[in-house]
């Protein structure tokens, strides 16, 4: 079925109960939780499968086997977060891991199984770094795919959800900003990127689904999307925001020149694959006693370590040991990828770098997905909820964004009956601009900005580099901010703007942690403070109220 010929025959209104910013895992699931009682619309910067979700390879961590327990997941979680994790949300996540596959279940996803000794069929569970036991519930290694076409396919058939792809949220519309004094959600402006109107669109509440932030880094394995847009509009609505010096670089991104953003999933290393330098020697045992399956943290640290004492360009990721089909069963989409680089995986090692992958901060949250603004929600990877602390373990993140849904879309549907209702907004004000007659400054700031969060705000930090970057950061943001002023907004121009409000808030967290903790290492604090009580870094914007 076409994604689009069901899109094209909705009809789109903009008076909403529900604005759902974002058509990623979190979004979708939210809006398929509401819509039986509320109307809602969903907004996708670019395509509905433009977000990470689309990409996830290795699956979602839940407690299936025998084996496990819900306590050993909640202890590998607190472990790998480094002391951060709040202890409670961690367990309400965990506990709710069964319930969230069976319901991605009964909306069509087909997980990949097993036959058992006694011939029935279970699921099949991958490993992967920091799990003690067999969690991850995958559809080979495409989950993401699997996870988005079915959310898709059902969204697009319910009658209360409009999709709206090509529509990029510019700003949050609060009371506060109408002249009201208190700070309840209105709604939001919005660029509908293929006519280059801006639209207003009205809500009772509105969610912030809109992913994470790592494309502020030159190399990352996210799309497009993932410019923290979500976080960057809290921020400027009033809303505190967590943990940003937390971004994750996933140890194996595949390290070819056409090919610079495709992840190796680490269920690669979950089934035997060992990291290897150029002559064929293993080196993550000298750093840990997991050694390929310790938590990402310190395997990407480990290979920044030796790409840069042996100068050279990459590690090797070698499965070729085992038979190959093997290898054609559990990564048939790993598989086919490389070989089409002509590289195959079945006979020799796979070139990889460590590339930003996940943002573990982002919009502080509650247990109800609420943010600071009444009526303004956060979910997945644009919140920090307190599940993965000073570092994400692997897998848990579609979890998180299923879990969140369903408790954002509790509170909502609780409290939905009093709210006030939408009003019509004032439309949005372009006559002080003009056409861009300067593209070329947006695409230099883009370059330059993530080059310097690269070199300077990356696996291994120091107080200097910091510092340099800060100051880099000031004369762009003053650049940016002279540029949005005077000129027609455009989807580079708003990522751009983005982009450097993240980077400005992963650099100020950075420069306040005075350790080395879970991911954010910093050479002139290599230990972990031990006499402080872990604290989250909490950054509170000046328009803050409460
Ligand atoms: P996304 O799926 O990123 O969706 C964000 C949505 O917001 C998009 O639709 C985008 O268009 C929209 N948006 C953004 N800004 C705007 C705006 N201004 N206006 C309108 N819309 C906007 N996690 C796991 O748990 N297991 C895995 O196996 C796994 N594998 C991964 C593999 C890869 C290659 C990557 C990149 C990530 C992986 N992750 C995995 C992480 C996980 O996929 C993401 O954290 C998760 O999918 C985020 O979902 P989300 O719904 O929050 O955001
Ligand atoms: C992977 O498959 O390695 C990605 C898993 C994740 O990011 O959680």
């Amino acid at each position: 079925m076409s994604l689009r010929k069901i899109f094209a025959h909705k009809k789109i209104n903009q008076h909403y109960d529900v604005l759902i910013i974002g058509s990623g895992g979190a979004g979708l699931s939210l809006a398929l939780k509401l819509a039986d009682q509320l109307n809602v619309a969903v907004l996708s910067k670019f395509s509905l499968t433009d977000g990470s979700t689309f990409h996830a390879q290795g699956g979602i961590s839940a407690v299936f086997s025998k084996t496990d327990s819900l306590e050993s997941h909640v202890e590998d979680t607190l472990n790998a977060g480094a002391g951060l994790c709040d202890p409670e949300i961690v367990s309400l996540t965990v506990a709710k891991g069964r319930e969230s596959i069976e319901w991605l279940r009964k909306q069509g996803v087909n997980f990949t199984e097993k036959e058992s000794s006694d011939g029935s069929r279970k699921l099949h569970l991958n490993r992967e770094g920091g799990h003690s036991h067999r969690r991850i519930v995958h559809t080979d290694d495409a989950t993401g795919k699997a996870v988005s076409y079915s959310l898709i396919e059902r969204a697009q058939q319910h009658p209360n959800i409009a999709l709206m792809e090509n529509h990029n949220a510019i700003e949050l519309i609060t009371a506060r900003k109408l002249g009201e004094k208190n700070q309840q959600i209105r709604g939001a402006y919005v660029l509908d990127t293929i006519s280059g109107k801006i639209k207003s669109f009205s809500a009772k509440c509105v969610v912030l689904a809109s992913g994470g932030a790592s494309k502020v880094y030159l190399y990352t394995t996210n799309p497009h999307s993932s410019s923290g847009d979500g976080i960057a509009l809290a921020w400027r609505a009033g809303c505190r925001v967590a943990n940003m010096e937390f971004m994750q670089f996933h140890p194996t991104c595949l390290y070819h020149p056409v090919a610079r953003s495709y992840l190796i999933s680490e269920a690669v290393r979950g089934e035997g694959a060992k990291l290897v330098l150029p002559d064929g020697s293993t080196f993550m045992h000298r750093y840990d006693e997991r050694g390929e399956l310790a938590p990402r943290d310190i395997v990407a640290r480990a290979i920044d370590n030796e790409i840069k004492t042996h100068g050279i360009e990459c590690v090797y990721l070698d499965i070729s040991h085992k038979p190959k089909d093997f290898i054609l069963k559990h990564f048939p989409t790993i598989y086919q990828q490389c070989l089409s680089l002509d590289i195959d995986i079945s006979k020799q090692p796979i070139p990889v770098v460590p590339a930003a992958h996940y943002t573990c901060g982002g919009i502080l949250t509650d247990k109800d997905a609420r943010t600071d603004i009444p009526g303004l929600y956060a979910i997945g990877e644009a919140a920090c909820t307190g599940l993965h602390g000073a570092n994400r373990m692997a897998s848990n993140s579609l979890l998180e964004c299923l879990v969140f849904a369903e408790q954002a879309g509790h509170h909502i549907l609780s409290v939905i009956d009093k709210l006030p209702d939408t009003i019509t907004l004032p439309k949005w004000d372009e006559s002080q601009v003009s056409d861009s007659d300067e593209e070329v400054v947006i695409s230099h700031n883009w370059d330059e900005l993530r080059r310097f969060m690269w070199d300077y705000v990356g696996i291994v930090r120091t107080r200097k580099r910091l510092n340099r970057a800060m100051n880099r950061l000031q004369l762009l943001k003053e650049e940016i901010a002279e540029y949005y002023g005077q000129f027609r907004v455009t989807s580079d121009l708003l990522e751009l703007r983005s982009l450097v409000t993240v980077a400005e808030l992963i650099i100020r967290s950075a420069q306040l942690r005075k350790e080395s903790r879970g991911l954010h290492y910093i050479k002139d604090y290599p230990k972990t403070d031990t006499t402080l009580k872990p604290a989250n870094t909490v950054l509170t914007p000046d328009n803050y109220t409460q």
